[in-house]
């Protein structure tokens, strides 16, 4: 009920909901404030698809121990545990092999990603999901995957399709294309279109001025944050995209009222610099120049955010890219991506076909021709590596 509450007064007001009292110092911060909240926190009612279609409150009461939920990516917000919990769990005082662990844990908030309701009798009662599950990861200050949030961040560790196969709601067909996706990759159309072929979950950062969001660039980020909260998380809201013939109506719309909050929350994250000494800066430099020059990557990496998106979109032969998904997609064509923190979110291109640097590298020069020296390869590797 809370955070329909702080959905509501986001919406309404622009007033910052979690207890801030201090007084923002501009309509954009109250804005981003309260949009963190969404970001984190707001299921847009979709516990309705999570608990009483999936079942996942009854999956997760009776089989998932904290190994397992960790194992397939969810993390646990460290800051959300009060510090008595923290210091157990430091102490290796808490059995991370039972349920009833995991259950504590929903009750204290603290699954990133994850909304549930336990009752005094710790059933969980309902179980919704955020937009937190697969943007933000933590920075694993007390344990791999216990830390606190870093929002924006992909989570390449997040396996969404064995989460999903645990359903005993899905067919053993269904379960074999979710079981099939593997960590950090999602198939935001699946479920329209009965095709499979997920994509990788991509950062939430870095995206001030650019105004196509996705690998296809099917609309802004308001557009895609919609779409994602009404026909993937199942939220209640109105969605409709002609072309894509997908039309979603809703008695009560709970999205579409704190998408503004929501989007000038994702806008104001900036992209994570790379971490110091983690690139050579001069052999960086050198690789500037074959980026500019012979690489021929500002043609289409242009400008600040390193793409050209504001003005064009590409076919996917323009750079040699499977076809594939950008035929699923509204506009069948790909977005430049923005280059941003590509040190923090390997493998690359929306399929993850290059599991590195120089793999992306290496491609490039083959299928555009470019003829480049191994020193130009490691020098551009180099530079992209800071960027
Ligand atoms: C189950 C995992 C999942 C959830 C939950 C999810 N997303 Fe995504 N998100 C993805 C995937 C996968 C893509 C890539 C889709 C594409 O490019 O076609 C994506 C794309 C995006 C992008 C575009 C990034 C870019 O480079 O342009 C933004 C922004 C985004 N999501 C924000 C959100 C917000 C806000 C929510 C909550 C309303 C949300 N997502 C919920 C998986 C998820
Ligand atoms: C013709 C336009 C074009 C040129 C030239 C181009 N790119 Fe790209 N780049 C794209 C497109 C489009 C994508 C998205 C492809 C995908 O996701 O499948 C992309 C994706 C990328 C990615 C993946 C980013 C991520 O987060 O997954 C990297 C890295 C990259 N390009 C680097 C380069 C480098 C280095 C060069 C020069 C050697 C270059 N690009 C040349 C259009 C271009």
């Amino acid at each position: 009920m809370q955070r329909f509450l702080c959905a509501a007064i986001a919406a309404l007001a622009l007033a910052g909901c979690g207890g801030g009292s201090s007084v923002p110092a501009s309509n954009a911060a109250i804005t981003a404030a309260s949009g963190q909240q969404v970001f984190r926190y707001d299921t847009f009612g979709d516990e309705a698809f999570w608990t009483n279609t999936l079942h996942m409150n009854q999956v997760v009461q009776t089989a998932v121990d904290p190994t397992t939920a960790l194992s397939v990516g969810l993390k646990v917000d460290a800051d959300a545990l009060p510090p008595d919990v923290l210091a157990a769990l430091q102490a290796g005082q808490i059995d991370l092999k039972s349920p009833a662990t995991t259950v504590t844990l929903l009750k204290l908030n603290a699954v990133v990603g994850i909304q549930a309701t336990v009752d005094a009798k710790n059933n969980i009662t309902s179980f919704g999901v955020s937009c937190a599950l697969c943007h933000s990861t933590v920075d694993n200050r007390i344990a791999k995957g216990i830390g606190s949030r870093l929002d924006g961040w992909p989570n390449r560790d997040l396996n969404p399709g064995a989460i999903i196969a645990l359903s005993p709601a899905v067919t053993a067909a269904q379960k074999a294309v979710y079981s099939s996706w593997g960590p950090g990759r999602y198939d935001p159309r699946f479920n329209e279109d009965g095709k499979n072929g997920p994509v990788l979950i991509p950062p939430a950062y870095g995206l001030a001025g650019v105004n196509l969001a996705t690998y296809t660039g099917d609309g802004d980020v308001g557009y895609w944050n919609r779409y994602v909260a009404i026909t993937q998380m199942h939220g209640m809201g109105n969605f409709s995209d002609p072309r894509l013939g997908i039309v979603v109506t809703a008695a009560t719309d709970l999205v579409n009222p704190v998408v503004p909050a929501l989007v000038s929350y994702e806008l104001s994250l900036p992209k994570p610099p790379a971490p110091g000494g983690s690139y050579d800066a001069a052999a960086a430099a050198r690789g500037q120049a074959v980026f500019n020059g012979a690489g021929r990557c500002l043609s289409c990496h242009s400008g600040t955010t390193f793409t050209d998106a504001n003005v064009t979109l590409h076919q996917p032969s323009d750079t040699g890219m499977d076809p594939g998904w950008a035929l699923r997609s509204a506009t069948k064509e790909y977005r430049t991506t923005p280059l941003r923190a590509l040190w923090q979110h390997p493998p690359y291109f929306h399929d993850g076909s290059a599991p590195t640097l120089a793999a992306v590298v290496d491609h490039y020069d083959t299928y555009l021709n470019l003829g480049l020296s191994a020193q130009q390869k490691g020098d551009l590797v180099q530079y992209l590596t800071s960027l």
